[in-house]
């Protein structure tokens, strides 16, 4: 952490009590702290207090009688900003962009990563708007620090603690130990389904979210690679400064938004669910209700994997996914020829928690050379890893 500039915003919850001993970790491990305060934290400890521990004077305001704080000059100062604790009020105006206070101004402003370490009663936690706009946050790319379990203020037992200070500093610490393994590499990603309009109101489509093609492209674009996602209609809404997001909707526009520079591409990971067909014609106003049975003829769609796996060059690496639900491995193997991938993830709907719009999936992976890897069921975001990693092996 030694000499990594850390913005800690205080929001008001008891649990501001802990931002003490945090930034005095933040200090001791050789970090700069900036501490912002929200108008109602102040009522839980002082801003003297932790300017003494900080070093630095404390933001409690936009401006004050000294002037106005720059929270674009602070927003692009630090190498990371970290909001603890992040009550449910202030959970709730990030989500929506909502800026009256110092903190809302900088997070609004600031392009380094954002961590959030959430506090507060169990059933305000459980709530599901809390729990969608902790969702909302990470689908703008900020990171997640996961409350703890146990007793609460209020006397009630139960999630919603804010993760000890020691715990958030280790969290930080992963963070920048990181490597930038891929930093040189160019990486294409297609993720999410596609819609094949049949007229202007009804399409094609699938389930697929998105969520395991963008957590790929996250942990790529943390480690370094510069990342083109080409994304179908997908509810996430990506973003990081290493990543293009390139939002398409249907299977022609995402292969063209895909092939064209694949070239200079290094690696293409293609998770999308791609319509395989789509309507033949269509209509440019709404069917109507006439008939007591309608027929619609479909015509193949594009396959961006076999084209792209067509003119892979030397040096180039295709990956590719299959989705199956029965005669699995057969499947897989077959699409890993065809399409001249390097390696085939593959999940199978057979097995729980795998597959769509689930928050975690059970993979395995197929290689050319005939290896075979199985891992157990983890989040999205933890099989992401395990796919880059291996990538990396290769
Ligand atoms: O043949 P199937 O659709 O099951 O193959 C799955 C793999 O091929 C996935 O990696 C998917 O993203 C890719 N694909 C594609 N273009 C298509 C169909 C599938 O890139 N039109």
């Amino acid at each position: 952490m030694e000499g990594k500039k850390i913005i800690v915003g205080i929001s008001g919850s008891i649990a501001a009590y802990k931002a003490a001993s945090l930034v005095r970790l933040l200090i001791k491990s050789g970090a700069e702290v900036q501490v912002l305060m929200t108008p109602a934290a102040t009522d839980f400890i002082t801003p003297l207090t932790l300017s003494t521990l900080s070093k630095r004077p404390v933001f409690s305001k936009v401006s004050s009688e000294e002037g106005w704080n720059n929270h674009v000059e602070l927003g692009l100062w630090a190498d990371a900003m970290l909001i603890a604790p992040t009550t449910a009020t202030t959970l709730s105006k990030l989500a929506n962009g909502l800026c009256d206070n110092v903190i809302t101004a900088v997070y609004l402003s600031a392009r380094c990563p954002i961590f959030f370490a959430p506090a507060m009663d169990v059933d305000m936690w459980h709530h599901p708007a809390t729990q969608r706009n902790v969702q909302q946050l990470q689908s703008y790319g900020n990171q997640l620090i996961p409350v703890g379990h146990g007793e609460l203020a209020s006397g009630l037992v139960g999630a919603g603690r804010m993760a000890e200070p020691e715990d958030i500093v280790a969290h930080l610490d992963a963070f920048f130990a990181q490597t930038a393994d891929f930093a040189a590499k160019k990486v294409l990603i297609t993720a999410g389904p596609t819609y094949e309009p049949l007229d202007p109101v009804r399409f094609i489509g699938n389930r697929s979210s998105g969520k395991m093609g963008v957590a790929i492209a996250k942990v790529l674009a943390d480690r370094g690679a510069k990342v083109r996602l080409v994304l179908g209609p997908s509810k996430l809404q990506p973003t990081h400064p290493n990543m293009e997001v390139v939002r398409v909707q249907t299977a022609q526009q995402m292969y063209e938004a895909s092939i064209h520079d694949w070239e200079q591409r290094d690696i293409g990971i293609l998770a999308a669910a791609v319509a395989d067909y789509r309507p033949k014609e269509v209509a440019d106003k709404k069917i109507k209700k006439k008939t007591s049975s309608l027929s619609i003829e479909l015509e193949k769609t594009p396959d961006i994997a076999a084209n792209l796996g067509k003119i892979k060059r030397d040096g180039q690496l295709l990956i590719g996914f299959a989705l199956e639900t029965n005669n699995e491995l057969d499947n897989a193997k077959g699409k890993l020829e065809r399409k001249n991938f390097d390696f085939i993830v593959l999940n199978s709907l057979r097995d729980k928690g795998a597959g769509f719009s689930y928050d975690t999936n059970k993979i395995t992976i197929l290689h050319k050379n005939g290896t075979i890897k199985q891992f157990d069921l983890k989040s999205k975001a933890a099989v992401a890893v395990d796919i880059v990693n291996e990538i990396k092996a290769i």
